[in-house]
């Protein structure tokens, strides 16, 4: 199976990045369509753009409601054709009513080894709650923040000096290893 992915961001975009480079060196068999960001400002619009795919700023703030900017949102990924949305730093969280209408075809990547640790700040929990483990992992998106089904997770070790700041590097470089994993088993599961 070879997707249409439609990448879906807010920030820097390392893991956006990563998955387009993954498809040029052909280690996924799978094309970006289109990188879509939520916040004008995100430093990966330029990154993206760099790259020479598609990239399309779709700013919340310029809707009334909700359902007016997912409306467009689900319009756009429709004209691009995108059959898999991979959330990758996007910082809103998607209505059950989208998440309904794009049923099993959103991945989303967490910093944590999920059931632990939903939600933001996850790097500042974890040190305070001085797990041994931590890491990252790639799930469905379903109505419930950070609940959806487990595809695949990544383990990394926390170390006594580890603070936040350096527990995020590491986990970063296991999330790029693990989204490219994550979509190379989808599109064989799915053949
Ligand atoms: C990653 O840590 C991801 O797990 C989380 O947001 C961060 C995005 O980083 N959801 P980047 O924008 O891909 O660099």
């Amino acid at each position: 199976m070879e997707y249409n992915l439609g990448i879906l961001i807010s920030g820097n975009g390392s893991n956006m990045l990563n998955i387009i480079e993954a498809t040029k060196k052909k280690l996924i068999k799978s094309k970006v369509a289109t990188v879509i960001s939520n916040n004008p400002m995100a430093l990966g619009i330029k990154r993206a753009s760099e790259k020479g795919v598609d990239v399309k700023i779709i700013n919340q703030n310029q809707y009334s409601n909700i359902f007016d900017f997912e409306n467009s949102l689900s319009n756009y990924l429709l004209k691009k054709k995108v059959d898999l949305i991979c959330l990758a730093g996007f910082m809103k969280v998607l209505s059950k009513d989208f998440v309904k209408k794009w049923n099993n075809k959103i991945i989303n990547i967490h910093p944590s080894l999920l059931p632990a640790f939903k939600g933001l700040n996850t790097h500042e929990r974890a040190i305070r709650k001085k797990v041994k483990f931590s890491g990252c992992t790639v799930h469905f998106v379903n109505k419930n923040i950070d609940s959806g089904k487990i595809i695949d997770q990544e383990l990394v070790r926390v170390l006594k000096s580890d603070d936040a700041g350096s527990l995020q590097k590491k986990i970063l470089m296991k999330e790029h290893k693990l989204y490219i994993r994550v979509l190379k088993y989808l599109e064989t599961k799915n053949e």
